[in-house]
């Protein structure tokens, strides 16, 4: 995908409806079910709920290389969506986008984090223990395509130092 010469720019943006398109084939890839435009259009329309997309330009192009959806809730930050492109998958996409959740939890005064995954979803297990979090439930059957189990995991946020 790249070579030695290629330029590389990252950022990360708000999500917006014309980013969708692009989601949405990043979306098919990535789940066994997929996620319609009409749920991303609630979560655009949500008020707290925090939608990110990280965008990275190489040469004169800019694309979407990965996303996250969640909400801040009653003192808890509830990660509801987050997926990598599959050509930039283990270079620490993910793992940024979880320390930013995070890092906007601690700013906005949110105590805990939560979510649920696939008990068979070993490479975001391991994503989310890397974050800090721990397997705390289990919600048996949970999901309705393939009736499997969703772990339930939590990590406590840091609050980060306001002086200084
Ligand atoms: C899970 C997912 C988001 C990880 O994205 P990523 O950008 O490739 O992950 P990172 O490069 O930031 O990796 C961070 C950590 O996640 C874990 N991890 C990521 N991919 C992994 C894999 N294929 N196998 C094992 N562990 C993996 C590792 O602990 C890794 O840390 P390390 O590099 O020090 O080993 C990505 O594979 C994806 O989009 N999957 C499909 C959608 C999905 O399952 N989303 C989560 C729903 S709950």
């Amino acid at each position: 995908m790249s070579s030695e010469n290629t330029k590389q720019q990252i950022s990360v943006d708000l999500m917006k409806k014309e980013d969708l398109p692009e989601i949405l084939a990043i979306e098919v890839t990535s789940f066994p079910t997929p996620w319609t435009e009409g749920m991303f259009l609630d979560e655009l329309r949500t008020a707290h709920a925090q939608c990110l997309v990280i965008k990275i330009e190489i040469e004169g192009k800019t694309i979407i290389a990965a996303y996250i959806i969640f909400w801040l809730v009653a003192g808890e930050v509830h990660l509801h969506n987050l997926a990598v492109k599959n050509e930039f998958r283990r270079q620490g996409l993910a793992y940024n986008m979880m320390i930013l959740m995070h890092h906007i939890g601690a700013q906005m005064g949110m105590a805990r984090q939560t979510l649920e995954v696939r008990e068979s979803n070993h490479e975001a297990i391991n994503l989310y223990r890397k974050c800090g979090f721990v397997v705390e439930g289990k919600r048996p059957n949970y999901y309705t395509d393939t009736h499997e189990n969703a772990l339930v995991m939590w990590a406590e946020i840091q609050q980060e130092r306001k002086d200084g």
